[in-house]
């Protein structure tokens, strides 16, 4: 008797003890994630990218994706990692606001700020460390803030005086990452550029300096590959490269009438607090009493100008559950950015526009030991990258927006089969002291 309640209390044992959630499949490949900001879905089509091309053959390519509506970075960023719409993440503008004490914090300064991300919704990197897994973020939006008072367990952030198209860097970056899964055995790391975005506002999009800088990061994504053959990663390591929104010339006069919102408001007089002046999106605070006059005053102000009141958005736009939303969005039609009190705009490209203009639509590239090869995938929304991270990880997901129906046909048909025979050390082992081939 005993003996049995013994045998029975090791059995117990060995299920409590078994770590992997899902049945079949053992073992999981290492993750890579890429983005490079502000890459329109097209940019690869007009200007020679012969790694790109390559990894069309050696992997999979969605024809394009579309980021959430606001097309901006934080915002965008934090769906993909997340898996969740922006209302329900929070991260609703780049910059960090109160409408009280009208604080304004750029993009680079709210990195450090948890209050501003931690909103109750854990990204992917908290929900695989507290499945067992080693994360890192290297200059991801959010990756350098805590949640639920959790840190990513590597983060770099973004300094401000920080280069964003410093070649040079950019491989050093890979080979440190390189080294994160090599030598420290970490298991998902994303990775960030803030280019082809600075060009694209810049200079514009249809520009020589874009094509020129695509094709700088045809060659990172050329070093990329060879790194991996280097650090014996290519047959553990997935990689999906990815971006948050796309980019579009911005009109200007005389072409057209460019949208100046003081031509229809009384700033002073009518306005508490505001965030335009960035790009195609904007949202509005009247002073108390004043909603439905700003609301009549904008809504045939300008043919280019749409105007909602908070609770009218539209529901595909997933913003108005938010209460950080403001209560009037203004959005402009492609290229017409949302001017406030003057013109002071130099740059010649801006995002923030509706979701669906092609121009927000951006990239969609993957490959590794998992994917299929040479697998042109359909366009798929931004909000369904999450739960294939996480499937390419075997982390149990936390709840999400995303589903797995848009991106398991990018996986080979063998992924949930059960890891035959050696055990993934020895098979890591096996394969780290073969010769390196090609
Ligand atoms: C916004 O600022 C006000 C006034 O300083 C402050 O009382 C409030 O807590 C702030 N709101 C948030 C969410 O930080
Ligand atoms: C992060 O916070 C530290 C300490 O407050 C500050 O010195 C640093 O400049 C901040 N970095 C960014 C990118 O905001
Ligand atoms: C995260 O938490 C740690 C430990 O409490 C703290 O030292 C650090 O400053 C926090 N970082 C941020 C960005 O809040
Ligand atoms: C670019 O980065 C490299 C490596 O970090 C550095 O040595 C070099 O000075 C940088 N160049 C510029 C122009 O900042
Ligand atoms: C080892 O390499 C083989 C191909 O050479 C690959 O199929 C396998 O997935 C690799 N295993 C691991 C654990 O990296
Ligand atoms: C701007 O509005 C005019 C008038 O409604 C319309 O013809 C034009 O297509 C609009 N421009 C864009 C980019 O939607
Ligand atoms: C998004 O997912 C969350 C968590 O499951 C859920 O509460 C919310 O209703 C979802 N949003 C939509 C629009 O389905
Ligand atoms: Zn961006």
């Amino acid at each position: 008797m005993k003996l049995i309640l013994i045998q029975v209390f090791f059995l117990l044992l060995a299920q409590a003890t078994e770590c992997k959630p899902r049945p079949g499949r053992k073992t999981f490949n290492k993750l890579l994630v890429i983005s490079f900001d502000g890459f329109r879905w097209d940019y690869d089509q007009d200007v020679e990218t012969p790694n790109m091309d390559k990894l069309v053959k050696e992997g999979v390519k969605a024809k394009y994706i579309t980021p959430p509506m606001i097309t901006m970075t934080s915002p965008s960023h934090f769906t993909t990692i997340t898996g969740r719409w922006i209302e329900d993440h929070g991260v609703v503008h780049n910059m960090k606001f109160n409408s009280t004490s009208y604080l304004k914090l750029t993009h680079k300064a709210t990195q450090n700020q948890s209050d501003w991300w931690d909103n109750g919704v854990e990204p992917l990197w908290i929900t695989a460390q507290n499945q067992g897994l080693k994360t890192a973020s290297f200059h991801y939006p959010g990756g350098g803030a805590n949640y639920s008072g959790q840190a990513v367990n590597r983060a770099l952030v973004e300094s401000y005086a920080h280069p964003d198209s410093n070649e040079t860097e950019w491989h050093e970056n890979i080979d440190i990452v390189m080294g994160w899964f090599n030598q420290e055995d970490f298991d998902f790391v994303t990775l960030y550029y803030g280019e082809p975005d600075g060009v694209g506002h810049s200079k514009g999009p249809e520009t020589k300096e874009r094509r020129d800088m695509i094709k700088q990061i045809d060659r990172t994504i050329g070093y990329l590959m060879k790194s991996i053959q280097q650090h014996q990663l290519t047959h553990r390591l997935n990689v999906i490269i990815t971006s948050d929104h796309g980019m579009t010339t911005i009109k200007k006069k005389p072409q057209v009438e460019e949208i100046l919102l003081s031509k229809y408001l009384k700033f002073w007089k009518d306005v508490h607090f505001d965030l335009l002046d960035y790009g195609g999106f904007g949202m509005i605070t009247p002073k108390e009493g004043k909603e439905q006059e700003i609301y009549n005053a904008l809504v045939n102000a300008h043919p280019n100008l749409t105007v909602y009141q908070k609770e009218n958005l539209p529901e595909d736009f997933h913003l108005a559950k938010n209460s950080r939303i403001l209560p009037i969005v203004v959005v402009g039609d492609l290229g017409f950015n949302l001017n406030s009190r003057v013109i002071f705009y130099v740059n010649k490209g801006d995002h923030g526009f509706h979701n669906g203009e092609m121009d927000m639509k951006t990239i969609f590239r993957a490959f590794g030991p998992d994917f299929k090869k040479n697998y042109l995938a359909e366009p798929f929304d931004s909000v369904n990258i999450y739960p294939l991270m996480c499937k390419l990880l075997g982390v149990t997901p936390a709840p999400n927006n995303g589903s797995l129906t848009f991106t398991e046909g990018m996986l080979l048909g063998e992924f949930d089969k059960e890891t035959p025979g050696l055990t993934d050390q020895i098979r890591r082992h096996v394969n780290a002291t073969l010769p390196l081939l090609a």
